[in-house]
């Protein structure tokens, strides 16, 4: 078994985008912008926003965060995000989410400029992206399918077994990686809550990309020999540690390693590439590549 180490790949885009960005500055113009909105205090928004706008610094772009207390009204988000969508000097921004319950989330989606939704949750976006035409791809299916390239995996023809059908991760990557491109062409079989035998399809994957939500949910007895497994989740679990808790994924991971050819690790996996891809889409943002 192979090692897809996420941290290393993420690195190496970073170092790409770095380059780009102090090539910008150099012949005088400004860095890249990007921007986020969030809402409350929920504990994985705060740190991702934390780590968005960190990694934004490591790389010469400039980044601003807009904070609002768990009680901001739609409203004021929605002035905000009007703001956001005529500031000549932001190029991209993201609304964290989850939002809180009395927000509509859709609508406050919905009213980000497409030009600027480098989430790529606009419905004008996702739209796009299932007819192939240029559009931002959201950060971890994106992601995901840069570590297959990256890492030398084979996805024409292959049978690839999505766990899950989320808007942020299993329905996109379903659609991206059965697009007629280079980079996708699989067969594509999108599992879910309600799906009947999911053992037995996942026995038929040549990748399994898992985004379920469920620790270790994937064992060795769902695994054909010789897969590609791409574990999206990440789970806190009580032990004896010093920190008290570890990290593991939605796949069952001491308990596949040898069955499987290549493996994301958890942490160490998907999750760098996430932000990666999101600078990404703030470079092609800046450079208005999607929308011309
Ligand atoms: N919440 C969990 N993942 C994401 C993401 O990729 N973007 C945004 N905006 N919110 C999220």
């Amino acid at each position: 078994m192979e090692l897809i180490d996420g941290r290393i790949i993420a690195k190496q885009i970073k170092d790409e985008i770095s380059k780009e960005v102090a090539e910008l500055l150099d012949s005088g113009k400004r860095s890249p912008h990007l921007a986020a909105v969030i809402v409350g205090e929920d504990g994985a928004s705060l740190s991702y926003v934390a780590s968005k706008e960190k990694q934004s610094k490591e790389v010469g772009f400039w980044s601003s965060v807009y904070r609002f207390p768990e009680n901001a009204t739609e409203k004021e988000l929605l002035q905000t995000v009007d703001f956001l969508n005529n500031d000549s000097e932001t190029d991209g921004y993201i609304v964290q989410l989850p939002l809180p319950k009395h927000i509509n989330e859709q609508r406050i989606l919905n009213a980000i400029k497409p030009e600027k939704d480098i989430d790529g949750f606009h419905p004008i976006n996702v739209g796009r992206m299932t007819l192939g035409l240029p559009s931002y791809v959201p950060a971890t299916p994106l992601g995901i399918q840069t570590l297959l390239q990256r890492s030398g995996v084979e996805t024409c023809g292959k049978h690839c077994v999505v766990l899950g059908r989320s808007n942020i991760v299993g329905t996109p990557v379903s659609i991206l990686l059965s697009r007629n491109n280079a980079s996708a062409n699989c067969t594509v079989t999108l599992c879910h809550s309600r799906t009947e035998n999911i053992k037995e399809i996942c026995r038929q994957a040549d990748i399994l990309i898992v985004a379920i939500g469920k620790p270790k949910f994937v064992t060795e007895d769902m695994v054909k020999e010789g897969a590609v497994i791409i574990d999206v989740g990440i789970h806190r679990i009580k032990d004896s540690s010093e920190k008290g808790y570890k990290l593991v994924g939605d796949v069952d991971f001491e308990n596949v390693k040898n069955k499987c050819s290549k493996i994301t690790p958890v942490p160490g996996g998907v999750g760098p590439m996430t932000i990666a891809s999101l600078l990404m889409n703030t470079l092609q943002a800046y450079k208005k590549e999607i929308y011309k």
